[in-house]
């Protein structure tokens, strides 16, 4: 036998529709359950002996740290694999890379440039494989966010939630997800900046777009935004921070939305840019709690996977 045989069946995680939505919402409550033990001190050993390997082509604090603290929390461990050090920096193929990891490792996450480089890599894994952000994709987000918006807000299914700026990763997988959820998702980007075409028009009974930030944040639950040029696209930052500059997350958006509605980054933020400093400081940001649940939905992700 020439290697592992279990492809076909193996679960990844590269796309938020890579789960059924009771699935999804499963990890969610299973990360409220991880999280409630951690405050309470209990540990769990669901992963001992198992090894995840990390692949960062791009900067991380958050996705690195959860991802590596979670598997050692539930007694296993995690390598990571940067291309600098390894040979992936030389030229050696992705797939022969995941054929390599698929024979050492039991689960593998990847941060790439190209959302394709990490389809390639699951085309030939033996061991799930986890999108930890492209430049189309950033499912492992949405887990945490969605956790936040239940724990703070309740069901997320019939809200209304509003993405502020580009029509990036991050906006392509709030689009998948207010599908997934059934919670309807309004836009307000620059047209230039719009989110994927194809991807719109699946979820088009869930998602609305429109030019004007006030006009999506009316009512809303939540406000949501990101960067103004994320990473890969520092040469375009000019261009992007002037076509962007009318949709900075401000107090005065929270005049128009629901009362109780939050404001969610997946961080790291720019103060003055996508947001003003009153807003991710102030008392609607739940920012920090967004970042540490990170943590515990992608603990409940890998034991998802790996169990
Ligand atoms: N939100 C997020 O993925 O953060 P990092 O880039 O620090 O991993
Ligand atoms: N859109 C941002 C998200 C960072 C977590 C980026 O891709 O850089």
């Amino acid at each position: 036998m020439n290697g592992i045989t279990r492809t076909s069946t193996t679960r990844h995680f590269i796309d938020e529709t890579d789960l059924s939505a009771d699935e999804f919402r499963q990890i969610i409550s299973a990360a409220i359950e991880l999280k409630r033990e951690r405050a309470q001190g209990v540990t769990r050993d669901s992963l001992h002996n198992k090894t995840l390997a990390m692949i960062f082509e791009k900067a991380s604090t958050r996705t690195r740290t959860s991802f590596e603290s979670g598997m050692v929390q539930l007694g296993g461990h995690a390598i990571n694999l940067s291309p600098a050090d390894s040979q992936l920096g030389r030229g050696e193929p992705i797939a022969d890379t995941s054929r390599v990891l698929s024979e050492m490792v039991d689960a593998a996450m990847l941060r790439t440039h190209s959302h394709a480089t990490i389809e390639e890599f699951a085309s030939v894994s033996g061991i799930p494989v986890i999108n930890g952000l492209s430049d189309r994709l950033h499912p492992c987000q949405l887990l945490a966010d969605m956790q936040t918006f239940i724990e703070v807000r309740g069901d997320v299914k019939g809200a209304r939630l509003a993405w502020v700026g580009a029509g990036n990763n991050m906006c392509n997988s709030y689009i998948n997800t207010a599908k997934l959820l059934d919670f309807t998702l309004t836009i307000a980007c620059p047209p230039e900046l719009a989110p994927d075409q194809t991807l719109l028009t699946e979820c088009a009974a869930h998602v609305e777009v429109c030019d004007d930030a006030e006009t999506a944040c009316r009512d809303a639950d939540a406000i949501v935004t990101d960067v103004w040029a994320s990473m890969g696209e520092e040469q375009n930052s000019a261009q992007l921070h002037s076509l962007l500059s009318p949709f900075q997350v401000c107090q005065a958006l929270f005049d128009v939305a629901s009362s109780d509605a939050i404001f969610m980054h997946c961080l790291p933020a720019h103060r003055g840019e996508e947001v003003t400093g009153d807003v991710i400081d102030g008392p609607r940001s739940v920012v920090w709690q967004e970042a540490g649940n990170r943590l515990h939905a992608q603990k409940a992700l890998l034991e998802f996977l790996l169990l």
